[in-house]
């Protein structure tokens, strides 16, 4: 099996733990529902677009087919973990589980280099990003796995890990790829992007390691942190609404979702900072929800086609797109409605992002079975 059929599996895997875990999160314990959705459904889905894209950027061959065990890897040492949650909190649990994902994150960072080495010329500048968030995502497993060694800093190393994780792993990934991606989506290039992207990284880099410090040990750090974040979205922003404005506000295609996912990221940074000075806020469900779901449903609707068929695009590829991507516009208002719902601890936030995933999940699945059989839409 090549690497590349691994990833739709691993794009269905992510949606169908996503649609689960929020419709159970009400009854289960928060440690347990959202590692199932961040660690069993992001993080193995994120490794294998970085080894779809990792050749792309550093323009080698396609990754050899022994790739596609680092995402499993990562799989199995996230299941570990959230089986450890759901045991009570086994210390050697999480300590196995981390210490999986950290290889995994360690061989994909060593190919990455490797492959960065082998290249003529200079890699797009969307790798710096991977592989920064590649380090968070290291530094974030060894602090659990350290926390296992000095119990006494449990509180600040979880604080460490979380924030690495969300902010760092995730969303340096998340915005590195949207930079590429909703360009190609809306179909025009943004001549500015990779030089945006060279300037903003030591700011969303910087950002983030100042506020995994500030939450752990320093608060003011952290504001800091938030700050420098903001500059980076901002000149993001800006340049999306100067170029992409018709594509983002459209009701069809992956343009309404991947802007929207990067509105929510945004809003996720003042709801943190809200939350540590003691508003009632519940930022980790905002993230899920108003950031993660419409990220993984728009990349979905623009990427699944050429995961599922890799090679020359045709009318098959167009055809599946344009059915994913239909009524992407209210979608993205609902999981922004949901996730900030669900930011507010409202009871209908979660079910209402939850049912807003399965419609799109459903969709997903009609519209594959649909340019199966060969249905023009
Ligand atoms: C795969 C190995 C992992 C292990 C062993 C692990 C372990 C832990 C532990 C022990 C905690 C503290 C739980 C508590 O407060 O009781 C925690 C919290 C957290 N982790 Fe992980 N984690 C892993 C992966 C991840 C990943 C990949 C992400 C996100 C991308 C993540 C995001 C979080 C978040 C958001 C929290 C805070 C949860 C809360 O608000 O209660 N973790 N993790």
């Amino acid at each position: 099996m090549t690497r590349l059929n691994v990833l739709p599996a691993l794009v269905f895997l992510a949606l169908g733990v996503f649609t689960g875990a929020l419709f159970w999160a009400p009854h289960a314990d928060r440690a347990t529902y959202l590692h199932l959705m961040l660690a069993v459904g992001a993080m193995p889905l994120i490794f294998g677009a970085m080894s779809h894209f990792i050749p792309v950027l550093t323009r080698t061959r396609e990754a050899e087919a022994g790739i596609a065990l680092i995402p499993m890897a990562a799989l199995a040492g996230a299941a570990l973990a959230v089986a450890a949650f759901a045991l009570g909190g086994l210390a050697q649990g999480w300590q196995s589980g981390a210490g999986l994902a950290m290889a995994a994150a360690l061989a994909l960072f060593v190919w990455s280099r490797r492959r960065r080495a082998a290249m003529l010329g200079k890699p797009h500048a969307c790798l710096a990003w991977y592989e920064a968030a590649l380090a968070c995502l290291f530094v974030a497993l060894l602090s659990i796995f350290a926390a296992g060694f000095w119990p006494q800093h449990f509180p600040a190393l979880r604080r460490l890990h979380l924030h690495l994780n969300t902010l760092g792993f995730i969303g340096l990934t998340a915005l590195g790829t949207l930079a590429v991606l909703l360009p190609t989506a809306a179909g025009r290039p943004d001549a500015g992007a990779a030089l945006r992207l060279r300037q903003n990284l030591p700011w969303a880099f910087g950002g983030t390691l100042l506020i995994a410090a500030g939450a752990a040990w320093f608060a003011p750090l952290a504001w800091l942190g938030a700050a420098a974040w903001a500059l980076a979205l901002a000149r993001l922003g800006t340049a999306w609404l100067r170029l992409y404005r018709a594509e983002i506000f459209a009701p069809h295609g992956a343009a309404p979702l991947l802007a929207s996912a990067a509105a929510g990221f945004a809003l996720c940074l003042p709801a943190g900072a809200a939350a540590a000075i003691g508003v009632t806020l519940d930022p980790a469900r905002l993230f899920i929800a108003a950031f993660l779901l419409p990220l993984v449903s728009g990349a979905a609707s623009q990427l699944l086609p050429v995961w599922l068929r890799p090679g020359v695009q045709n009318a098959w590829h167009g055809d599946l797109r344009r059915r994913l991507g239909r009524h992407n516009g209210p979608r993205a208002l609902l999981y922004l409605g949901g996730g900030l719902a669900a930011g507010w601890h409202l009871e209908w936030g979660l079910p209402l992002s939850a049912a807003t995933l399965l419609w799109f999940l459903l969709q997903a699945a009609a519209s594959l079975i649909l340019v199966q059989q060969g249905k023009t839409s």
